[in-house]
């Protein structure tokens, strides 16, 4: 089979960043954050930023890094978000005014947010943060904003148009005829669900609480297994999630100094994102090895298998198109 093994990699240094990916780019405390699309455009509002993977997966990937003190302001999807915190603290919240609710999630940690209502983050340590961010399907829509960070990103001379285009006003006029985006009434607010801290809670798993979740594969004693969305499948062997989400992909975490998977073929798409440790991973007769942060796009069909290969433990999520 021929494919091109490097355009399936995105080593996470080599990335394009993107600076004032959103309206609110401008705006104190939302300013200060590099946005990266890796796998589909994902949300981003600016049509320049640059995707390393194009090709559709059925999912969108990208990642967020924030200074202290940054990070998004409150926005609703309509498709499933999840973030996989690679460093924090990250503080998120969510409900219209922000107060419905709050986590402090850390390294390890997974959050799946539902669709339709508000959440923002903020990075609360004292140095840069990173989180990665899974979108539900090809196309995940656009993003809706507060009323108030309408405001604020307008008042900084940025706005969005009602087909959702970015215009910066220092750049760029309102082209003729156009028309900004109306910022939601009262009454569409009341059309977003709200969620007590307890509801969240279900969708969230952090990584100090591994034992409750992981299980032996019983391969050798060198799995182990953190199923977090939609069934998993290793060796044969099942393995049931622990969030209770619908967002049309998989996710799954492999973990063990000697972590492994025996040769298998996938005809959806497939993608393996390193936490920590080295994993070799053969495609057919070719071999890639991804350290932390970076991310491999498994060829559809091919023949893969993938082994932990650092002297450390490793950690490796999968996540797997749902067919
Ligand atoms: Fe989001």
């Amino acid at each position: 089979m021929s494919y091109n093994i490097p355009s399936h990699l995105a080593k996470f240094d080599e990335l394009i960043p993107c600076h004032v990916p959103f309206v609110e780019g401008k705006v104190k405390g939302h300013q200060d954050r590099t946005n990266y699309s890796i796998i589909g455009p994902g949300v981003v509002e600016d049509t320049k930023q640059g995707v390393k993977i194009a090709e559709e997966h059925g999912f969108n990937i990208g990642a967020v890094s924030t200074a202290p003190n940054n990070g998004s302001g409150s926005h609703s999807h309509t498709t499933a978000e999840v973030f996989l915190v690679n460093s924090g603290p990250m503080r998120f919240y969510w409900g219209p005014d922000g107060r419905d609710g709050e986590v402090i999630l850390n390294r390890g940690d997974v959050a799946s947010f539902p669709t339709n209502v508000f959440r923002g983050f903020e990075n609360v340590s004292d140095s840069e943060a990173l989180m990665f961010v899974i979108l539900g399907e090809n196309d995940p829509g656009v993003i809706t904003w507060t009323p108030k960070i309408l405001k604020e990103a307008k008042d900084s001379g940025m706005v969005l148009l009602d087909d959702n285009s970015l215009i910066d006003l220092d750049k760029q006029n309102i082209p003729d005829g156009r028309k900004l985006l109306e910022p939601l009434q009262e009454k569409d607010l009341s059309k977003f669900d709200h969620y007590t801290l307890e509801n969240i809670k279900r969708f969230v798993i952090r990584y100090t609480d591994v034992s409750k979740y992981i299980v032996d594969d019983q391969h050798y004693n060198s799995n182990s297994i953190i199923n977090y969305i939609d069934q998993f499948q290793i060796h044969e062997q099942q393995f049931e999630p622990h969030i209770p989400h619908q967002t049309g992909f998989g996710l799954a975490l492999l973990r063990g100094i000697k972590a492994h998977i025996h040769p298998y073929s996938l005809d959806c798409s497939e993608v393996y994102l390193c936490l920590d440790g080295e994993w070799k991973i053969t495609c057919d007769e070719q071999k890639v090895v991804i350290g932390p942060r970076d991310i491999f796009s498994v060829p559809k069909n091919s023949l893969r298998s993938v082994r932990q290969v650092s002297e450390a433990e490793g950690n490796l999520y999968i996540i797997r198109q749902k067919k």
